[in-house]
This record gives structure tokens, sequence and C-alpha cells, in this order.
């Protein structure tokens, strides 16, 4: 049996199920509405007032949606993205060629920039356009060591029920010392015990209202 299947989500955006996780990959109240509350806007955009080239780091590549939704905060913008983004388990065409993303995000070539990602090669830069420079990195969430490399981190892995070795105070750690200097931490998640692995790794804690079907979602800032 086929471990992965599209569903579809209230607004109208797909995403995936995955047996394995017994997960989604996104909110079932709307895949699109989820990232765009709590990565674009209380991420980036939160973050792009006062700068001119930011830096990303994703956990959990998966669909490409926030990826997308990133690329298209780029092209509006005059900011510069250098996008990375890790994934250890990556979709096969024949799954993402269901997803609707092309179709429900309005922007010029949405389909071909969406395909044009899963389809770089992994661990190898690549200019989407001139204001998005895209990393893919195949490897495991645990084994990152980056070192004041960026602005925001996504932090998108399954929820903590499901991978709760991902959502430790070492986890947070390696994502402390990824971060710069004032660098943000956004997640959709919002339990107790994660704010509290997050302070203790040496974030300090904002918890902002959640996307549709959520009351709270969490920003985390390096101070
Ligand atoms: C919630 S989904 C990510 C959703 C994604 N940001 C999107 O827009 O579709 C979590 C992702 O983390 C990946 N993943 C799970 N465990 C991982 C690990 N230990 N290392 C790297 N990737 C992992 C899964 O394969 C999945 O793609």
């Amino acid at each position: 049996m086929n471990e992965l299947k599209i569903v579809a989500t209230n607004d109208g955006s797909s995403t995936i199920f995955s047996e394995k996780y017994n997960q989604q990959y996104h909110s079932l109240h709307g895949a699109l509405q989820e990232s765009m509350h709590v990565f674009i806007q209380a991420g980036l955009q939160f973050k792009q007032t006062n700068l001119k080239e930011i830096s990303i780091l994703e956990i959990g590549f998966g669909t490409g949606l926030n990826a997308l939704l990133t690329l298209n905060e780029a092209t509006k913008s005059n900011t510069k993205i250098n996008f990375t983004t890790i994934e250890k388990y990556p979709l096969s065409t024949d799954i993402i060629k269901f997803l609707n993303y092309g179709s429900v995000i309005s922007m010029d070539n949405s389909f071909a920039l969406f395909n044009q990602m899963h389809a770089c090669e992994w661990n190898t830069l690549t200019s989407i356009s001139n204001t998005f420079y895209f990393k893919k990195l195949k490897m495991d969430f645990e084994n990152i060591d980056f070192i004041n490399e960026f602005d925001i981190i996504y932090f998108d892995a399954f929820a903590p029920n499901a991978q709760p070795e991902l959502w430790t105070i070492s986890m947070f750690e390696k994502m402390f010392n990824a971060l710069k200097f004032n660098g943000i931490l956004v997640t959709y998640c919002a339990k107790g015990e994660v704010k509290r692995n997050l302070k203790m790794a040496g974030f300090q804690i904002e918890s902002l209202n959640g996307p549709v079907g959520k009351r709270e979602m969490t920003r985390a800032h390096k101070k």
C-alpha cells in the first residue's frame, strides 16, 4: 500500500498524508493559509522590514509549499533571499505532480518554478531568480551544524507526538547556533513543553495568534 496520499484542505490547497508518521504535511484547515500565516507573515515579513538580504533555513522541504511562497515574496520585493532547506525523505515526482500549488498561488510561472525547485540538484546552490538563491540539502535534521548563518528558521518538522526526538533541547540548541544574533525561529507548534525546551536552548519566546484552526503559534528569538 502507498504510504503517501494527496489530501484536500479547507482552503482548496492540497497537502499530503503520511501513513508512516500518521500526520499531514500541513493543517487540514488550509495548507496555504497555514504556511502564509506561520512562515511568511510571522517569519519572513516580520524580519524583512529591516534587511536587504535574508538567509532562511527550512526544517522540512516536504511538498515545497513554504519554498514556493518564499520565492513569491522574493519576487514581489527587492530583498535577496538565500533559502536553504533540509529533507531526508524527498517526495517522488509521482506524488508531487498531484499538488495544486501552481494553481492556488497567484504568481507568474508558479507551476514551472515549483517543478524547477523540485528538480534542482541536491546539495547545490541554484539561482531560481535574481532575488532567490536556493539549496536543498538531503540530510537528517539531527546532523545540522551551522553556526551564525541564518536570519530565520522555518521549523516545520512533523508534530512532537510523531517526532519527539526533533523537539528537544539539544535540537533547539543546534537551531540557536544556526541563527545569527537577532535571528528568529517560527513554528506552528505552541505546546508548553516545546516552548520550555526552546527557552532552555537560549531562546526568548513570543506566543502569537495561530493560523485558522489553531489558537497559538510560536516565534522564538535569539537575543
Ligand atoms: C511537516 S512536513 C514539512 C512540510 C513542508 N515544509 C512543506 O511545505 O511541505 C515535515 C518534513 O520533514 C521531513 N523529515 C522528517 N524527519 C526528518 C529528519 N529526521 N531529517 C530530515 N527531514 C525529515 C519529512 O520527510 C517531511 O517532508
